[in-house]
């Protein structure tokens, strides 16, 4: 199996089936769901590919993501272990998984400001924002709340892509 380590007590690798019920609790604790709506279409994220950092035996950090036509979506990503290196290793697994695809791309939502920095000092770039595209998600998703970080409204995909 292919497993990178980052440092040495953390290892990230690729999910396998007798993950799923710990990945979907974790998916549970992060976001209150397990599906996830980007551009309209919603996904059961436990039914994506994905890859998981673990940390002596717990899951510290999640990347979900979808190929489809030569593109890669990041579904989501998550890690619960902050500034050591997992949520960059986890995005480069998923590059890594991606290589024969033209482009990597995801959405995060107009309040997440950390996240926005975050891609863009690691490679990605701001492709579109979508306005108001969150109505349609919420029509799909109401429990998607009205505010978001920081006390901002929650209201615009924001897409951003690496062209690999
Ligand atoms: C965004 C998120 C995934 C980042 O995860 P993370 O594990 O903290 O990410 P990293 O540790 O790789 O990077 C975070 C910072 O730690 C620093 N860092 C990376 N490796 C490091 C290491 N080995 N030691 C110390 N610091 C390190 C990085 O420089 C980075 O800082 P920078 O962004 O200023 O460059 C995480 O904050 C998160 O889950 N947020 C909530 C969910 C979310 O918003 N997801 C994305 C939107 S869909």
């Amino acid at each position: 199996m292919h497993t990178h380590s980052i440092m040495t007590n953390i290892a990230i690798r690729p999910a396998l089936p007798e993950d799923a019920a710990h990945i979907a609790h974790f998916l549970e604790v992060q976001w209150g769901a397990t599906v996830m709506v980007s551009r309209g279409r919603l996904f059961d994220v436990t039914r994506l590919p994905a890859f998981i950092a673990i940390w002596d035996g717990l899951l510290v950090g999640l990347i979900t993501y979808h190929i489809e036509n030569g593109e890669c979506e990041i579904v989501t990503l998550d890690s619960i272990v902050s500034n050591m290196g997992v949520g960059t290793a986890l995005i480069e697994a998923v590059r890594q998984a991606a290589e024969h695809c033209w482009r990597l791309w995801l959405i995060t939502t107009n309040d997440n400001l950390y996240a926005l920095g975050f891609y863009q000092k690691r490679g990605f770039q701001l492709v579109a924002v979508h306005r108001n595209a969150i109505e349609l998600s919420r029509q799909m998703k109401p429990e998607i709340p009205l505010i978001g970080m920081d006390g901002i409204p929650i209201r615009d995909e924001i897409e951003l892509e690496i062209l690999l």
